[in-house]
């Protein structure tokens, strides 16, 4: 029976574990973590994260060949594949700070598995690390190794939360990338077959180590870049009075485009387009690459310009001061179906509207109010963002409130931000809430999830992104 150890039981190392343990009932699937406090939840109901078909997943397979534990050294000395999806968070001080990725906890799992491994093993990079990680790490396990053998393998995972079980049933491709060695292509083969329980053969693709690992980061920016792009066109489009649904479906019809992530919004957030894109920064500006280093940046930059130009926009149309208003904030992850808000962009237009005094009501399913209070009051680094701000005073945070629904957080308040695109958020009384808000009532909708039309009937003054402008809106000053 082949054994395999995950380190690391985050939002990639959970899910995707769960399911190589449901496609392969003859591997057996052990994740490990230094967190208590996670393995214990992830042995108990309800699970660590919230993600859509995981619980049904898990509970099939928990106990017969899917364990958690906390029992590290045992089971990777165990096991003949270990996974390592431990965090590797940008880096806040130091060298490369506010860009680099952080590999200390990546670095002292390999130091452990080097210590306590008395077999061969594949270890496998499942975390996004820098290019060339995988050779750093070959170097600390090999002088270390006692005549041990290790093969390196880096193999990306490209789940997007909210939809990481579809995303693991039916992936586009799996990524492999190893050494072009008979002993690296053996330890290909092996991760080969453990995919190939569900994965059509044609869909794994194997690289080499440093073709796989840029992928990576390649994929992600390219992503976060069509989000930047669109969100640079629904400034435009607000300007000129075209519509951002209307040219992101004529664009996305030519093929060579393509339909799927077109859409506007806020901003883009989540634990992986902005910590990529840095890396990819820092990596290029470390190879003498400025010009390339600065393409990247600009999708960085579009994405906080977005942000702050959502929260000039609030603050202009109502009367050019928010100072005492309640705003309702519907929604605070990053996006739907997940409790996650690493950097969700709520968290900066929350600190931008604090920032004029505004006195903020929270309503999001998933999110838990210590998260939320969490997330505002995180210093972040000082890269060039100029709208992250500083973390708010004891006066600011006396000015959040969270709500149990909807509702709670609509009555009285003088308008609505709704920054997650929840489902529930379309099916709302919008003519209940309506009644109970202060007059004129505002809802800005930064996922373009409401009829504007609908809401307008009430009576609402509606802003979307990158729709033409609600004419309350054309005469308020324009936004920087
Ligand atoms: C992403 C990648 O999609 C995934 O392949 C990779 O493994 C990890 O990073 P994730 O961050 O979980 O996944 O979610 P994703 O669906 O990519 O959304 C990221 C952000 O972009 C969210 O804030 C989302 O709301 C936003 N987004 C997405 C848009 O604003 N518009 C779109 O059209 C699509
Ligand atoms: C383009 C648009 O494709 C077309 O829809 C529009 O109507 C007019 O502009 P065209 O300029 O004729 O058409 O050719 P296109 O095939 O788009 O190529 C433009 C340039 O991009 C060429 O120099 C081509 O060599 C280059 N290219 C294209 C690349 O370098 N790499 C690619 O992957 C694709
Ligand atoms: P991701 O989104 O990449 O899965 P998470 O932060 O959700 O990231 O998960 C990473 C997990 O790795 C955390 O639960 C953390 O406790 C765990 N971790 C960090 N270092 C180690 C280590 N040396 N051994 C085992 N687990 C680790």
């Amino acid at each position: 029976m082949v054994k395999i150890c995950c380190l690391g039981a985050g939002y990639v190392g959970g899910p995707t574990m769960a399911v190589i343990a449901l496609k392969c009932p003859s591997i057996e699937v052990v994740v490990v973590d230094i967190s208590v406090a996670r393995i214990n939840a992830w042995n108990g109901d309800p699970l660590p994260i919230y993600e859509p078909g995981l619980d049904e997943v898990v509970k099939s397979c928990r106990g017969r060949n899917l364990f958690f534990s906390t029992d590290i050294e045992k089971h990777v000395s165990e096991a003949d594949i270990i996974f390592v999806s431990v965090n590797t968070p940008t880096k806040t001080r130091g060298l490369g700070a506010g860009k680099a990725a952080d590999l200390t906890y990546w670095e002292s799992a390999a130091r452990m598995i080097a210590d306590v491994s008395k077999s061969d093993k594949i270890v496998v990079e499942k975390s996004t690390v820098p290019v060339k990680t995988a050779e750093a790490i070959e170097k600390i396990l090999t002088h270390n190794s006692n005549g041990i053998h290790f093969q390196i393998l880096s193999n990306p995972e490209f789940l997007a939360e909210g939809t990481a079980i579809e995303d693991l049933f039916k992936p586009d491709r799996v990524l492999i990338g190893g050494r072009e060695t008979p002993e690296g292509r053996k330890a290909v083969q092996a991760l080969k077959d453990v995919y190939a329980h569900w994965v059509p053969e044609d869909r794994i693709i194997t690289t080499n180590l440093w073709s796989a690992e840029l992928s990576k980061l390649a994929a992600n920016a390219f992503l976060a870049q069509r989000i930047s792009s669109v969100n640079a066109m629904s400034a435009l489009c607000e300007a000129t009075g075209a519509d951002v649904t209307e040219v992101a479906y004529a664009v996305g019809k030519d093929s060579r485009i393509g339909p799927k992530f077109l859409n506007a919004s806020v901003g883009f957030g989540g634990s992986c387009f902005q910590k990529d894109i840095l890396n990819l920064v820092y990596i290029c500006e470390c190879n003498g690459l400025p010009e390339v280093a600065n393409y990247w940046k600009q999708v960085i930059k579009i994405n906080d310009y977005q942000k702050s130009r959502f929260v000039n926009r609030v603050v202009s149309s109502m009367f050019n001061t928010v100072s005492g208003k309640k705003i309702a904030i519907l929604g605070f992850a990053f996006k739907k179906d997940t409790g996650d808000t690493r950097e969700t962009p709520a968290i900066d237009v929350c600190k931008g509207l604090l920032g004029d005094k505004a006195k903020v009501s929270i309503y999001d399913p998933q999110v838990t109010e210590d998260q939320i209070q969490r997330d505002l009051a995180m210093n972040k680094f000082d890269w060039d963002h100029p709208i992250h701000l500083q973390p708010m005073s004891p006066t600011a945070v006396k000015q959040v409130s969270m709500a149990w629904d909807a509702y709670e957080a609509t009555k009285d308040a003088h308008g609505i931000c709704i920054l997650t695109e929840w489902d529930e958020f379309k099916k709302l009384d919008y003519a209940r809430i309506y009644e109970g808000m202060q007059k004129p009532a505002f809802v800005f909708d930064g996922r373009n999830v409401v009829d504007a039309e609908k809401l307008r009937a009430i009576g609402f003054i509606v802003y979307s992104i990158g729709k033409p402008l609600d004419p309350w809106l054309k005469d308020m000053p324009a936004v920087a």
